[in-house]
């Protein structure tokens, strides 16, 4: 019997003619029906991979979730280079105002990633994934989230104390934090947009690197739920 089933992925519901499977159009595109029913004869198979790859290939991030990791993604890597290098840069290419511009604009970013995701959850992690790889996932990226609100944010609040001007690519002025020169808060935020703002280029590396895994060892298709 047809029916419509709820998107559970952020992709759009697609009518199914497969009584009790949630059908999308990436699904129907990847032919995950018969791939499914070959699913139950995986663990017989007990080859990790070609499971991996038979679930895989099947559901994505909504465009709306790849617009914003990627956008999020391009602009954390400038900033990440750009803070480690504005010294050396010095005056050939004075980044700071761009560099705080960007991490402003990732903040407002992430706010939106986050509304979205509670929305629309991400698709589920392939099932023959070890427990531990789905734990340091889960991880990684509840860690990101965090990151990528805090280092924006002690970043303003540091800035909010100095008198440069501060302002989003010249457009307009963004407001700063009431706080005075000195107080902890501020030192406080120096010291951690320092260290978090390195965490997170090494957490970076490490994220990169296991999508790098997935896609050319594994070749399970996790980072093409990613890039469409
Ligand atoms: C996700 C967003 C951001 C990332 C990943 C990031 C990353 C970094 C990194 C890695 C450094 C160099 C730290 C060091 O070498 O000790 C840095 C420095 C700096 N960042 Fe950010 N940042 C972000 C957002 C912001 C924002 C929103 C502002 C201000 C509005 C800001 C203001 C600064 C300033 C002023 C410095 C120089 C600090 C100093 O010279 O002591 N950052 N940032």
């Amino acid at each position: 019997m047809s029916r419509i089933l709820p998107d559970m992925t952020g992709c759009e519901p697609t009518e199914s003619i497969f009584d009790g499977w949630p059908v999308f159009p990436e699904v129907m595109e990847h032919k995950i029906v018969p791939a499914v029913r070959q699913g139950e004869g995986r663990k017989k198979a007990g080859n990790r991979n070609e499971a991996r790859m038979i679930e895989d290939h099947t559901v994505r991030y909504s465009q709306v979730a790849r617009w914003l990791h990627w956008t999020i993604a391009l602009l954390v890597i400038f900033n990440i280079v750009g803070g480690i290098f504005h010294d050396a840069l010095g005056k050939a290419f004075p980044v700071m105002p761009l560099h705080k511009a960007a991490g402003i604009t990732i903040l407002f970013l992430t706010l939106a990633r986050i509304a979205w995701r509670l929305s629309h959850p991400a698709p589920p992690l392939p099932s023959a994934m070890p427990a531990w790889e789905k734990l340091a996932a889960n991880a990684t990226h509840f860690a990101f989230y965090a990151l990528l609100l805090i280092v924006p944010l002690t970043g303003w609040v540091m800035t909010s104390a100095g008198d440069r001007p501060l302002t989003w690519f010249w457009l307009f002025d963004i407001p700063k934090f009431a706080v005075t020169k000195g107080e902890a808060v501020v030192d406080i935020s120096r010291g951690g947009h320092g260290v978090l703002g390195l965490l997170f280029g090494l957490l970076a590396l490490l994220h990169i690197g296991a999508a790098l895994r997935h896609h050319f060892v594994l070749k399970d298709g996790v980072l093409r739920r990613m890039t469409g």
